[in-house]
């Protein structure tokens, strides 16, 4: 049998048949549907795309309901486990794992590019003292298309690439510059000897010490949580750097975009607000009373549910196991306990059962972040590093694909149609 659809117009009697590919069907075949020749033609109508295919992706694979995810095909429990950040951010962009020289390559071409110009330095020094780091991380991400003017040329996939490579090298530094800009200290350069996450670490907490001594445990956990939050498909930071992307505008303009939607508290603000809620719960013995809160519609259990995964988000199972790891070396919190001790109450109980509620990314996240020394306010702005490497990989494969065109939605207009301009006088 053909892959069709047909559609009977009830209005006019009429059918259509329109072809069924990949379990969708194109919007614009709806627009044959008229009532008659004035007519616009059939739309569709989908606030917050909860049921639109914005584009083609060959990047990351999410089921929901089975809680998979993958990048290019590869299991994040695997790339958790056996990769690095740089090697994902390699995968994401190119689609295969490099040889051993093509990712000494890659790292080379991206260590390279750690450095900010020093007049980037001077812009951020102009930033209120309790700026927020994702604020300054964001305007500071957008003002670096004001130094590559070639960054223009989104057709040249050379160019192209070389500041996908920028882009990735320099997010943590603006990210570190962000937050001792915050706490009022000295900036400190990158130490291209040191790996991605290290260098990281370096310039985030390093002090009059002649040499930081990065923790490697640390070390592996901050790029574990980097190779957690690498991509997660049309997300709403990843399709801002889509639209804007599509009006051929350059990368750091479109990434700011990005990262501005990443900082809304709907996306990705939600491990800090987990913290908040522990605090507030304060004890094991005050977790039932919580739970029943909850269920009766007061407040949400922050860090559980999600719209894509009805079931246990894979990125928190990894996370909780490194929360451990974290723990042994900076000693447990005790707000760990307090967290079990949510999951396993709410795991069991009805109402989050039947909800499909499970914990996700940001359940545990946060309490490794506080672990590791960061302020809640660094939580958001480590979460924009490693997606980096997701925004350029899809900003890229925007620019690849004939199908796509400058993102611009319909309407359904529902104000005034023409009427005469009323003089002051008259107006009520
Ligand atoms: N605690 C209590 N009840 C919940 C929760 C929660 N965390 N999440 C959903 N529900 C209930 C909700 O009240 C509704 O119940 P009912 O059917 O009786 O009205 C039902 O579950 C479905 O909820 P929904 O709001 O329709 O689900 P959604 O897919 O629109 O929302 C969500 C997804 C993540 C916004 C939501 O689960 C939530 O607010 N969670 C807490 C905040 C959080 O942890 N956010 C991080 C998301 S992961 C990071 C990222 O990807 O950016």
């Amino acid at each position: 049998m053909a892959d069709t659809l047909t559609i009977t117009d009830n209005r006019t009697g009429k059918q259509y048949e329109v072809p069924v590919t990949d379990g969708t069907i194109k919007a614009i075949d709806l627009r044959q549907i008229k009532v008659d020749d004035d007519d616009f033609g059939l739309m569709t109508y989908d606030p917050a795309f909860t049921n639109t295919a914005s584009c083609r992706s060959a990047i990351t694979y999410i089921d929901g309901d089975k809680g998979i995810l993958e990048y290019r095909g590869y299991p994040i429990e695997q790339l958790a486990e056996k990769s690095t950040y740089l090697e994902v951010a390699y995968l994401l962009v190119f689609g295969e794992l490099p040889t051993a020289a093509q990712l000494a390559e890659w790292i080379d071409g991206v260590t390279t590019h750690t450095l900010l110009h020093e007049n980037i330095k001077h812009l951020m020094r102009g930033f209120r003292y309790d700026a927020h780091p994702m604020g300054v991380f964001l305007s500071t991400v957008g003002a670096l298309s004001t130094f590559y003017p070639d960054a223009k040329k989104v057709h040249d996939p050379a160019i192209r690439l070389s500041h996908i490579k920028k882009l990735i090298a320099k997010t943590p530094t603006i990210a570190a510059y962000a937050y001792r800009h915050s706490t009022g200290r000295f900036y400190v350069y990158p130490d291209n000897n040191l790996s991605f996450a290290g260098n990281f670490l370096n310039m985030l907490f390093k002090m009059t010490e002649a040499k930081y001594e990065v923790n490697p445990v640390l070390e592996r956990a901050l790029d574990i949580l980097f190779i957690l939050h690498a991509d997660h498909e049309q997300n709403c930071g990843t399709n801002a750097m889509r639209a804007i992307g599509s009006s051929e505008v350059d990368p750091y303009s479109a990434m700011a975009g990005a990262a501005a939607a990443l900082y809304g508290p709907l996306h990705g603000g939600a491990n800090e607000a987990v913290l908040t809620m522990l605090r507030q719960i304060g004890n094991k013995a005050n977790v039932p009373d919580f739970i029943k809160k909850v269920k009766a519609g007061e407040g949400r259990l922050m860090g559980f549910g999600h719209r894509v995964y009805k079931s246990y988000d894979p990125r928190a199972k990894i996370i909780k196991k490194t929360a451990y790891e974290v723990f042994d070396v900076t000693g447990t919190s005790p707000l760990l306990d307090l967290a079990l001790e949510l999951e396993r109450i709410a795991l069991e109980d009805e109402y989050f059962v039947k909800r499909k509620l499970y914990p996700n990314v940001d359940f545990y996240s946060g309490l490794i972040y506080e672990a590791l020394g960061f302020a809640p306010e660094m939580f958001t702005v480590l979460f924009a590093i490693p997606r980096t490497a997701g925004w350029v990989a899809q900003w890229d494969e925007l620019h690849r694909d004939a199908d796509q065109k400058i993102a611009r939605p319909r309407q359904i207009y529902t104000g005034h149609r023409t009427r005469d301009y009323v003089a002051m006088d008259k107006r009520q």
